[in-house]
């Protein structure tokens, strides 16, 4: 932190009252594309995050530095966007729009960015960058705001914590993914050392702590980097609204898949086309896993919670169609390893990581076998993380 200050000072000069704030990325642990289908999941934060040092300036003007492209811009705020800027700009540029239009006075700064969560990974380093970003302006907008939780800067402009979620959802939409709501929910309300399950329709959640003595999380890069993911994903999200839409003949209050039970979808699958009713089966029955494993924490029984994270990833590997080659083959490698409880692809799919909950004596054979076999088959170089529950973001000086 100490050195991101200096990096600002390095960039920018020696503006006084530099703050900091962060929003982390995170890993999730069951409940893969239910979100925006109103329904159940089971995200942490994570560590790694997206961090920006700043200090307001008296134009109404946003400029920033890209530590990670090493590059300089900037945009107005309020008035015609501009025609081009980088791509990484139109993250916090449409923060900016989306919290001007939910009435948040906004001041221009200078900014610093860096991250540590990595880009296309999985782990949600978007929802980071506009978590962190939706704080900067909050905190460029009122300088006297204390360091503290997301949920307070929020507070300080009128706003909900969960409202802040949704502002930052949105620009994301107009950035071009129809995302859910869990990333930037989880970026927000993360909890040192507890899971949070949320229901994605009214925005429940209840945080449950993860049993860190007995099971360790590890996440492993596969090194594929998600590709026209934004295309695959939309599609999907098309195709459960279809689902959604043929079911509701069988029953008028099915507004999401999140209300079809499972009972009602084997009762009525053969209306689908296939491909829709693979996507459907996906989703209702990994609701129904969200709940179990959620049960299945909370009585201690790891082993349990395992088994359904492995059904999760078969189903999203056969049903759902967003895994590959790669997130197969890792894990594969992970269930072969004693003491390794469930294994799957998390977040969107198409490349990216995977997540596994592990005995704590089981996580270096299983670094070992990953290190060992993967890059052979693959010519990629995987990383692996332990990884904690980490808090959710705040304005930290
Ligand atoms: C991405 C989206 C989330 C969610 C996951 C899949 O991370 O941003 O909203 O849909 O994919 O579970």
């Amino acid at each position: 932190m100490a050195d991101l200050v200096a990096r600002f000072h390095e960039i920018f000069g020696r503006l006084p009252a530099v703050r900091v704030v962060r929003g982390p990325g995170r890993v999730n642990l069951i409940g893969e594309h239910t979100d925006y289908n109103g329904g159940f999941v089971m995200p942490m934060a994570l560590e790694a995050s997206v961090r920006l040092a700043l200090a307001p300036h008296d134009e109404p003007t946003v400029a920033l530095w890209s530590e990670q492209f090493a590059e300089r811009a900037q945009f107005p705020l309020g008035g015609p966007p501009p025609d081009e800027v980088p791509h990484w700009v139109r993250y916090p540029m449409k923060v900016a729009e989306v919290l001007a239009e939910a009435g948040v006075a906004l001041r221009g700064f200078k900014a610093v960015v860096e991250g540590d969560v990595p880009v296309g990974s999985g782990l949600s380093s978007s929802a980071a960058y506009e978590v962190a970003a939706a704080l900067a302006l909050l905190v460029a907008a009122r300088p006297d705001l204390p360091a503290g939780s997301a949920e307070k800067a929020a507070a300080a402009h009128g706003l909900t914590a969960g409202k802040l979620a949704l502002l930052c959802q949105t620009a994301e939409h107009r950035v071009g993914v129809r995302c859910g709501i869990m990333d930037q929910f989880i970026s927000i309300h993360g909890r040192r050392g507890h899971a949070i399950v949320l229901d994605c329709r009214d925005l429940s959640y209840e945080a449950v702590p993860l049993p860190t003595g007995s099971a360790k999380v590890v996440i492993i890069d596969s090194g594929v980097r998600r590709k026209l993911t934004s295309g695959a994903y939309n599609e999907r999200r098309s195709q459960c609204e279809e689902g959604a839409g043929r079911l509701r003949k069988f029953d008028p209050d099915i507004k999401e898949l999140r209300d079809v039970s499972p009972d009602l979808f084997r009762a009525h699958e053969a209306a689908l086309p296939g491909v829709v009713r693979r996507r459907c089966r996906h989703v209702i029955m990994e609701d129904a896993r969200v709940l179990e494993s959620a049960q299945a924490l909370k009585a201690g029984d790891i082993e349990h919670f395992g088994r359904l994270m492995n059904e999760s990833h078969d189903s999203l590997r056969d049903d759902y169609e967003v895994s590959g080659p790669e997130l197969d083959l890792l894990v594969r490698i992970a269930r072969g390893v004693p003491g390794v409880l469930g294994s799957r692809l998390t977040g969107a799919g198409f490349g990216g990581c995977t997540v596994t909950l592990a005995r704590p004596e089981a996580v270096e054979p299983l670094r070992a076998a990953v290190l060992g076999r993967y890059e052979k088959k693959t010519g990629l170089a995987p990383r692996i993380w332990v990884s904690e529950a980490a808090d959710g973001a705040a304005v930290e000086v």
